[in-house]
């Protein structure tokens, strides 16, 4: 498969510069959750779109001229070719910002920028996914790349929670698309329950314990708030999966993105070039500051 985002040759658009920002249409907005939106894009200049190659796990600079930028994650699979596709959680000045735009405005993107999930840890192997929250947005990407190829991959199981059942995001995959593939299981929990909600109550790492998976032959990705990775890890590590077949990636702050400004560094590493993506054992060998 070609990892490009779109078919065909474009013979006479030059290589964007990933330090420069490209125009981009909003061409859907989905309403996730309360406070996070899904935005389906298009770079105005089809060339662009078209040359774009990125794998799962890598994320670009958003922008819009007066509310400033904020580093996200591409959540759309480069299997799935012709847009890009961000999940904007809003926080702050950037992000509320983005939640007003509408179909057809235009925002700033450039990248892809850090690493990605090392496909290589993965293929022939049991995928064990574990998400928290807005954590699923990196996630997504991976997981519909491997559904898309299954054939390189094992069976995917998917643990994910959120502080309620309105929290979830990407319920259309959730409850359809992903539930309806009989090598994809999935095991869903919320912090507090509502009146219509049937399914598990209480934290990820808790369920992922009472779950207990078998380690053999199974690769861990994970990513979510700071402190469900960390009891995560350790639930992980108590079942006996081993830290270098256990993936996470970091969300430290980021201003440049490509290992200029020293905003995003680790003891000796910048998350923007030499991450987000790490193995556990790497996060090991790291400084806590993460
Ligand atoms: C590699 C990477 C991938 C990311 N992927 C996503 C994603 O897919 N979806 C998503 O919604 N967000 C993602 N983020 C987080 C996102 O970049 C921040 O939420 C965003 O920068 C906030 O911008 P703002 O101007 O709206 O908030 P601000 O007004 O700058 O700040 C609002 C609040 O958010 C905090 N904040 C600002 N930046 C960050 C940050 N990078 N990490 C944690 N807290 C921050 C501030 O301290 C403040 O408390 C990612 C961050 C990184 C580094
Ligand atoms: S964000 Fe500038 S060095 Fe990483």
């Amino acid at each position: 498969m070609s990892e490009m985002m779109a078919g065909g040759a474009s013979a006479a658009v030059a290589e964007p510069s990933v330090l420069v920002p490209q125009v981009a249409t909003i061409r859907r907005v989905t309403e996730e959750t309360p406070d996070v939106k899904t935005f389906q894009v298009v770079f105005e200049d089809p060339g662009v779109t078209e040359d774009f190659a990125y794998l799962p796990g890598q994320c670009c600079m958003l922008s819009l001229p007066g509310s400033g930028e904020a580093m996200i994650s591409i959540t759309s699979s480069p299997t799935r070719r012709g847009f890009l596709e961000f999940a904007v959680k809003k926080v702050g000045i950037f992000t509320s910002a983005l939640h007003e735009l509408e179909p057809g405005d235009q925002i700033g993107v450039r990248g892809p920028y850090g690493n990605h999930f090392p496909l290589p840890l993965m293929e022939g192997r049991k995928l064990l996914f574990v998400g928290g929250g807005i954590g699923l947005a990196p996630l997504r990407s991976l997981i519909n790349y491997v559904i898309d190829e299954k054939d390189r991959f094992g069976p995917v199981s998917i643990i994910y929670g959120a502080r309620s059942p309105e929290d979830l995001v990407f319920k259309e995959e959730l409850f359809h698309t992903w539930a309806a593939l009989p090598h994809v299981s999935l095991h869903l929990t919320v912090d507090k329950g509502d009146a219509s909600w049937e399914g598990h109550v209480g934290f990820v790492p808790a369920y992922l314990e009472e779950l207990a998976p078998a380690p053999e032959g199974t690769t861990v990705i994970t990513c979510g708030p700071p402190v469900m990775i960390k009891f995560v890890l350790q639930a992980l590590s108590k079942l006996g999966f081993p830290p270098e077949r256990v993936i996470t990636t970091l969300e430290m702050k980021m201003k440049c993105g490509v290992g200029k400004c020293g905003r995003c560094n680790i003891g000796g590493k910048y998350v923007c070039v030499d991450g987000p993506v790490f193995t556990a054992a790497e996060l090991a060998q790291l400084p806590a500051e993460y």
